[in-house]
């Protein structure tokens, strides 16, 4: 007898399943739109060329050295992305309303922050329907007690269910948390716009609700990564305090470095030592301290005016090739007269769109075209290029006219 004989084997998820097939698949012509990471024109990952450059430079740096960093990270590293998040011109940064906390990448970031407000007593909190799979979990494993979902997407017109969030929103609890994308919502790829953010602040500030952004995609809406942050900007200048988890892993390219930030905004400075030392507590007993290398290449880039061009270049080249991907796959669709409306395509924004393809139709795209998608119709368009983007949508226009949708 085991002590390890009862065990049973955790949930699968359904993205590991799909990546292990189309790994194990040897057609030819097999493509894979799930990926969570940007994939070049070539379908090759892409490592940032500021980030390559700056590699070579600190790996030369005698200066540095590999002890360990604070527990809360290098302040340099958190004050810069703090700054890159709000704006050096923000209320709160003019007013030292603000202290950021280096991390895991966003999801340690989000992890660190939700442990912090269930051990000051939150226990519900809400979740866009749908959401990146992993806030469940996370804030549950965090210490919170209750799930809910607020409305998020109408399946029939492709886009944000408006109404259906300010409803929901508008019942929430006082003092529920609410997790909000800050832009290219993963997975629709559908965000409001400024005047709904306006409403959903309305009613954040009336129900009095806790706002959590998740900002993982910063500038890959517009190419821009000022005008992306306008949602947490805008809470901010409202006189919000707020949490927001920010992510290095795309806009960077630094997946596998795990580099992020949780910037706390207060309305008394006061209180940021005792939160500070709190958080101190929470990242003792879970990871010690967080990675040194990650925080020092983001940190230069974003105190060096070259590099901080260049890297803006990258990431607008990201976001334009799939601007581009997302046009082309529906001039396609439009020109092969595939069933059905495919604007939302290019109304979306960043990795994803909700394509409105059913679980039938996805799966005559796995068996016969060997296109690999989630079966929810999420689609990477990250995995698109201009290789295979015709294959695709001759895919999606047979599926749908051999299975109609039938709403
Ligand atoms: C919405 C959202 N939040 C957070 C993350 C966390 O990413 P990471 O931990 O790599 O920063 C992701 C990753 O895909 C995401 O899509």
């Amino acid at each position: 007898m085991s002590f390890f004989s009862e065990i049973e084997s955790g949930e699968p998820v359904e993205m590991y399943k799909l990546k292990k097939a189309y790994l194990e698949d040897t057609f030819e012509k097999k493509v894979f739109l799930s990926f969570g990471a940007y994939r070049s024109d070539e379908g090759k990952p892409w490592v940032l060329p500021v980030v390559r450059s700056l590699e070579k430079i600190l790996s030369h740096d005698e200066s540095l050295n590999k002890e360990y960093l604070p527990t809360l990270g290098l302040e340099t590293f958190s004050t810069s992305a703090t700054t890159m998040l709000l704006g050096l011109d923000s209320p709160a940064i003019i007013q030292k309303r603000y202290c950021g906390i280096q991390s895991i990448s966003g999801t340690g970031s989000l992890r660190i922050g939700a442990e912090f407000l269930a051990n000051m007593g939150k226990k519900i909190f809400y979740v866009p329907n749908p959401t990146w799979e992993n806030h469940k979990r996370l804030f549950l494993q965090a210490g919170f007690e209750e799930c809910r979902e607020y409305r998020y997407w109408n399946p029939t017109t492709h886009r944000l269910d408006f109404e259906g969030l300010i409803d929901d929103l508008d019942k929430a609890p006082q003092d529920a948390v609410v997790i909000l994308h800050v832009c290219a919502h993963n997975p629709t790829g559908a965000d409001p716009t400024p005047e709904q953010w306006n409403k959903i602040a309305n009613v954040v500030h009336k129900r009095m609700l806790f706002p959590f952004f998740d900002c993982a995609y910063q500038g890959f809406v517009t190419g821009n990564v000022i005008d992306d942050a306008y949602s947490v900007r805008l809470f901010v200048s409202l006189g919000f305090e707020l949490f927001c988890a920010q992510s290095f892993s795309k806009n960077f390219g630094l997946y596998n470095e795990r580099i992020g930030n949780l910037t706390i905004v207060v309305n008394n400075p006061d209180v940021i030592p005792a939160i500070k030392s709190q958080i101190t507590y929470i990242v003792n007993g879970m990871y010690f301290n967080p990675p040194g290398l990650c925080a020092r290449i983001v940190t230069y880039v974003l105190n060096n005016s070259t590099m901080y061009n260049q890297w803006q270049d990258n990431v607008r080249s990201m976001s334009s090739r799939l601007l581009l991907m997302r046009k082309q796959l529906k001039e396609i669709l439009d020109h092969l007269e595939t069933p059905g409306n495919w604007n939302h395509l290019v109304e979306h924004s960043g990795f994803f769109s909700y394509t409105g393809l059913t679980p039938i139709q996805v799966e005559y795209m796995v068996n016969k075209y060997h296109i690999y998608m989630l079966t929810s119709g999420r689609m990477s368009i990250t995995g698109l290029n201009s290789n295979n983007v015709y294959y695709v949508a001759k895919a999606i226009c047979e599926a749908v006219s051999l299975f109609p949708q039938i709403l």
